[in-house]
Formats: C-alpha cells, sequence, structure tokens
C-alpha cells in the first residue's frame, strides 16, 4: 500500500508536551516536544489495510549527545525500545525503523520515554 505519513502535531496524535517549530527541517506545521520525564509520551494511530508484518519509520531529532530511549507499545503491548541517538542537532532529523506486526484497521504506536531526559523531538511516522 502507499506510504501515508501521519505528524506528530494532527489529530489522533497525542504529544505530552508541545508542539513546537522552532527547529527548522521538521514536515507539516511542527514537531512534537514532550515533557522532559519518565513516560511523557507521543502516540500516533496508523491504519493498516491488512493485519500483516509492516514496517514503519519514525522520524525525530535529538541534539544532545545521549540517547533518549523510549519503549515502544504497539496496540498496548511492548513491542521493544528505540534508542533515539543523537542526531548532531536539533536541526539535523533522522529516521528510525519499527517492524511490528500491524491488526487490520486502526494500530496505536506509543512512544513512552524511559528516562527523565524524556523523548527526542519526534516529527512525524510513515508508514
Ligand atoms: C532544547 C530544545 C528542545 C528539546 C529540549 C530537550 O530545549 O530546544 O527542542 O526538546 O532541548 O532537551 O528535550
Amino acid at each position: 500500500a502507499a506510504t501515508v505519513r501521519y505528524e506528530a502535531e494532527n489529530a489522533p496524535a497525542t504529544c505530552d508536551g508541545t508542539i513546537d517549530s522552532n527547529h527548522a527541517g521538521f514536515s507539516g506545521t511542527g514537531f512534537c516536544n514532550a515533557r522532559n520525564a519518565v513516560g511523557a509520551a507521543l502516540q500516533f494511530t496508523v491504519s493498516a489495510s491488512v493485519g500483516t508484518a509492516a514496517v514503519l519509520v519514525v522520524r525525530y531529532a535529538n541534539g544532545t549527545t545521549t540517547n533518549r530511549p523510549a519503549d515502544v507499545f504497539v496496540n498496548g503491548t511492548l513491542l521493544q525500545t528505540l534508542p533515539f541517538a543523537g542526531t548532531g542537532a536539533w536541526t539535523t532529523w533522522s529516521g528510525s525503523t519499527l517492524t511490528f506486526n500491524a491488526i487490520t484497521g486502526n494500530n496505536t504506536i506509543r512512544f513512552s520515554p524511559t528516562t527523565a531526559n524524556g523523548l527526542a523531538n519526534i516529527d512525524l511516522i510513515d508508514f
């Protein structure tokens, strides 16, 4: 199926923080700058026409030199922890891929940070 872009600033995505636009290079009108706290999450809802193994790309920036790991929950179940390594600058955006088993219809993808630094800045999911 064609790739669909899900912007962090657009409902039904929910960002536990602010939608910011102060670091260039993002898509759409902004990105999610979640609070710097454990569990301050960003959740997307993406749609799959058929239940199957699937790959998505999450686009993010981390202007620090410290990983910003996040537990990734798919439909409420922990899939894995993604590192969200430093990208060199808050204006340097990078894609991280995630393979998961999609169910037919809506799938929630939740990024929940595991450290007090919170999430990287997250721009979107392509799925
Ligand atoms: C800076 C940066 C933010 C970022 C924050 C952080 O304030 O401007 O975009 O989210 O650092 O460390 O999380």
